[in-house]
């Protein structure tokens, strides 16, 4: 099949994780009965046991769904999202807003594309009030070539509410592409792609040594952990191995093994001191099973530096359980440093 046509069937989502918690989260930024969980809602306006947006915030851009905890991908810095026929300006499309929505009565598609391929799980899509949304045509490209059509199997639809719906299917290779049509597109008011869940976060990360600053600051390795993505090592929110260490190595061990299908990582990338950057060049990253066996390694190429490194776990080693992610240094100065480390769980909805 190389199109999904939309057929209506109202389902009852289940959801892997659940938000009934009796007590909450007294950190800002974070909630659930563990505070494992972290707000992704405007200013940190999150329901502290439940995580849902209050005071009529919204999800932060890059953030929706259930507790605001799936990544989207329309947001990622290398997605373009273009309208047709051609509209200047399509905000509307990715700013979050389901109030703000397509204007032009023309419109016959949206088309979301990257510079790499991501892996696909589901899709959301909201519609104007008092619209149905009933007639998407969504189909999927493997490359910048829009011949390359890509087959998928067992898609699903699951109407959330009046004016959202989510499809959900398996793909047997990584997408490049997205193309939205069908009569409903003129009603369209979002569009979100799931980049999953990431299970790195408030995990238990370890490292080979650890540095200590003048001020008797540790860089931790649970700084690569702790939700911020910041590339500025002033802010204390990235790790830094010993200034001697022959082997510089970190780790992070879930407390229950994943389907990890996208490894991102944040390198240090501090404006004045060039330092840096380069030291994460050359890294290995590698993924482990409860039992400590290694299933898929990296090594990256070793040229420029980059500010962010994703890693795609190939498809073929997707529904391997992973429990720990290593990743090691190789840099002339031998030292590792890690501003965030995001580790993408993308299952389909059944
Ligand atoms: C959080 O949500 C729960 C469930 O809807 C509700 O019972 C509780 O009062 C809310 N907590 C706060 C602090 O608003
Ligand atoms: C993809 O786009 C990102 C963001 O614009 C850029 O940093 C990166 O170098 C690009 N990658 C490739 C392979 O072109
Ligand atoms: C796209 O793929 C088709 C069929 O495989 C091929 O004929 C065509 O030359 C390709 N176009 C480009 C721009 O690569
Ligand atoms: C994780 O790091 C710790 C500390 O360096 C080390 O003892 C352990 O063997 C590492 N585990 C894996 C799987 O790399
Ligand atoms: C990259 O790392 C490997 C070890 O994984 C090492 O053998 C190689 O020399 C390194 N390359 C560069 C350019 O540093
Ligand atoms: C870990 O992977 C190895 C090799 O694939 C396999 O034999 C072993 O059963 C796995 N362990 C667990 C706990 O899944
Ligand atoms: C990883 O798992 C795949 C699929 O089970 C298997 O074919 C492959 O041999 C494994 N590779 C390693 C290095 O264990």
């Amino acid at each position: 099949m190389n199109n999904i046509h939309l057929l209506i069937v109202v389902c009852q989502l289940a959801f892997e994780f659940s938000l009934v918690n009796a007590q909450g989260c007294s950190q800002t930024g974070w909630f659930g009965h563990k505070c494992q969980y972290q707000c992704h809602c405007e200013n940190d306006k999150c329901n502290s046991s439940t995580g849902q947006c209050t005071e009529n915030t919204k999800c932060v851009k890059g953030w929706f769904g259930l507790a605001c905890q799936y990544q989207d991908l329309t947001s990622v810095p290398s997605a373009t999202i273009t309208s047709y026929p051609l509209q200047t300006s399509n905000t509307w499309i990715t700013d979050g807003d389901d109030s703000t929505c397509n204007q032009d009565n023309s419109l016959n598609s949206v088309v979301v594309a990257w510079n790499i391929t991501y892996p696909f799980s589901w899709l959301r899509l909201t519609v104007k009030d008092n619209e149905y949304p009933g007639n998407f045509k969504v189909s999927f490209r493997e490359g910048v070539n829009d011949s390359k059509y890509i087959k998928f199997q067992n898609h699903r639809i699951f109407v959330i509410n009046a004016n959202t719906v989510d499809i959900s299917c398996q793909m047997t290779v990584d997408v490049m592409k997205i193309i939205i049509s069908g009569h409903s597109v003129t009603s369209l008011c979002s569009v979100y792609i799931s980049g999953g869940r990431n299970a790195a976060v408030k995990q238990t990360a370890v490292q080979s040594s650890t540095y200590t600053d003048k001020r008797g600051i540790q860089a931790k390795a649970s700084n690569a952990v702790d939700g911020d993505t910041s590339s500025f090592f002033k802010k204390k929110t990235c790790t830094h191995t010993n200034i001697v260490d022959s082997s510089p190595k970190w780790n992070v061990t879930f407390n229950q093994a994943h389907a990890i299908n996208r490894i991102v990582l944040y390198n240090r990338f501090d404006s004045q001191d060039q330092c840096c950057p380069k030291r994460l060049v050359n890294f290995s990253l590698q993924t482990f099973n409860s039992s400590y066996i290694s299933n898929f390694s990296f090594q990256d190429s070793g040229k420029d530096p980059m500010l962010i490194y994703t890693v795609i776990v190939p498809v073929s080693q997707r529904n391997l359980p992973i429990n720990v992610i290593g990743i090691r240094a190789y840099s002339r100065e031998r030292i590792l440093s890690l501003c965030e480390v995001q580790a993408f769980e993308g299952k389909t909805k059944s």
